[in-house]
C-alpha cells in the first residue's frame, strides 16, 4: 500500500544542500513548502478520528504549535470514560490502580517531555507538555510525575470507571499463578491467532505537521492492562512509542509496547524517512524489523512467534515533512485496521497497510 499524498510540494529537510550534495541515498527532496499549497495534516491512530480534526483546527484557527496541537487532540480521547486504553476510565494495573504514559516531542526546538506511571491526573500528555517546557528534563515517572503535575495546577481525580473496575474484578477472578510472561494470562497459542483480548493495550498517537512544515506529535496511554505497577510502556519513551526530527518527519507507535521499545520503532522509522522510505514503507520496515526480533525472542518466550509470524499486534503511524502520510499493522484482514488523518480533506479514517494478512 503506498502512502497516501496531499498538495504540498514534495519536500524533506530544512538542510537542502545538505541533501543535494548527497548525504541522503534516495528519495525526492526538492524545495520548501510554498504556502500556496501546504497544508495542515494531523495522523492518529483510529480511536483519534475526534484527536486528528482538533489538532488541525488548533493549528490552522488557534495558531498552536503542531506538538501542542497534538496533545490538545488526544485530550479529548484521555477524558473519555468509554476509551479503556488511555487516560480517564484506563484499564488498571495488577492492584487496580490506573498508571498513565505519555510523550510529546517538539519538532522545531527538538525537545520532548515525559511522564511514566502517573496516577490521578487526567491529562498525562499535558503534565509531559509541562515537563517540556518548564524543566530541563525529559522524563518523570511515578510519584514525582504526580508531585510535579500538582505543583503545575493539575487536579487529583479518582480515574477508575465502573466499567474499568468492574473488568479488573472479572480479570482478578480468572488470574493464572503466573501470568507475567507472554501469552499473558494463559491465552492458548495453538488457538486461531487472535489480538490478545484479555490483555489489550490500546494508546493514542498523534502527529501533526503544520502548513509551515514544522512537526510535532504526542503519544499518551493507560498501558497494558493488568500490568506490572511501575511498568512503563513505549509510550513515554522517545524514539519508541513516538519521535519527530523537523528535518524529517514525525511517528508514534501503538500496541505491544515491549516490541516498540525493543526495536526502537518510532525513531527507525523517522530514520527510514530521512533515506527515502514514504511514510508507509517506513512503517513497513519497522514492522519487519520487530517480526525478526519477535523471532529471535521466541527461543525463550516461543508464543512471541506462533504461526509463524509475531503473536502480537503493533502499529505504526507516520508523517513525512512533504505531506505524505501513512500506517501499517503487523497483523490483520484486508479492510480490517484503520488509522485517523485530518488535513483538507476533513477527519477520516485510512486504511492501514498489513505486514501479515489474515485470510479474509
Ligand atoms: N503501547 C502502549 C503500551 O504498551 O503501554
Amino acid at each position: 500500500m503506498e502512502s497516501s499524498r496531499v498538495t504540498r510540494r514534495s519536500f524533506l529537510g530544512a538542510s537542502g544542500a545538505a541533501l543535494a550534495a548527497g548525504a541522503l541515498p534516495r528519495g525526492a527532496f526538492a524545495s520548501l513548502p510554498s504556502p500556496a499549497d501546504a497544508d495542515c495534516i494531523a495522523v492518529s491512530s483510529a480511536n483519534g478520528i475526534g484527536a486528528v480534526a482538533t489538532a488541525r483546527a488548533a493549528v490552522l484557527e488557534r495558531r498552536l504549535r503542531p506538538v501542542s496541537a497534538a496533545v490538545q487532540g488526544v485530550a479529548q480521547v484521555e477524558a473519555d470514560p468509554k476509551d479503556t486504553s488511555v487516560g480517564y476510565g484506563g484499564l488498571p494495573n495488577e492492584d487496580g490502580v490506573i498508571q498513565l504514559d505519555s510523550a510529546c516531542m517538539d519538532g522545531p526546538r527538538h525537545n520532548a517531555g515525559a511522564v511514566g506511571s502517573l496516577e490521578g491526573i487526567m491529562h498525562p500528555a499535558q503534565v509531559a507538555e509541562c515537563v517540556m517546557d518548564r524543566t530541563d528534563h525529559v522524563l518523570l515517572v511515578g510519584p514525582g510525575a504526580k508531585r510535579f503535575a500538582l505543583e503545575q495546577g493539575f487536579i487529583e481525580q479518582d480515574l477508575s470507571t465502573e466499567t474499568s473496575r468492574k473488568a479488573w474484578r472479572e480479570w482478578q477472578a480468572t488470574r493464572k499463578e503466573d501470568d507475567r510472561l507472554w501469552p499473558l494470562n494463559g491465552a492458548d497459542p495453538d488457538a486461531p491467532w487472535t489480538l490478545d483480548e484479555k490483555r489489550p493495550w490500546g494508546t493514542i498517537h498523534c502527529s501533526v505537521l503544520a502548513p509551515n512544515g514544522d512537526l510535532g506529535c504526542c503519544t499518551t496511554t493507560s498501558g497494558l492492562a493488568w500490568k506490572i505497577p511501575g511498568r512503563v510502556g513505549d509510550s513515554p519513551l522517545i524514539g519508541c512509542g513516538l519521535y519527530c526530527d523537523n528535518t524529517v518527519g514525525s511517528a508514534g507507535a501503538t500496541g505491544r509496547g515491549e516490541a516498540a521499545i525493543l526495536s526502537g520503532g518510532s525513531w527507525l522509522i523517522v530514520e527510514r524517512m530521512r533515506m527515502g522510505d514514504d511514510p508507509t514503507e517506513a512503517c513497513l520496515h519497522a514492522l519487519r524489523r520487530v517480526s525478526e526480533q519477535a523471532q529471535r525472542a521466541a527461543a525463550w518466550q516461543p508464543a512471541l512467534w506462533a504461526k509463524d509470524k509475531p503473536g502480537f499486534g503493533l502499529t505504526f503511524y507516520a508523517v513525512r515533512k512533504d505531506g505524505l502520510f501513512g500506517s501499517a499493522t503487523m497483523i490483520g484482514r484486508r479492510g480490517g485496521p484503520k488509522f485517523s488523518v485530518a488535513d483538507a480533506g476533513g477527519a477520516r479514517h485510512e486504511e492501514c497497510a498489513i505486514l501479515y494478512e489474515l485470510p479474509a
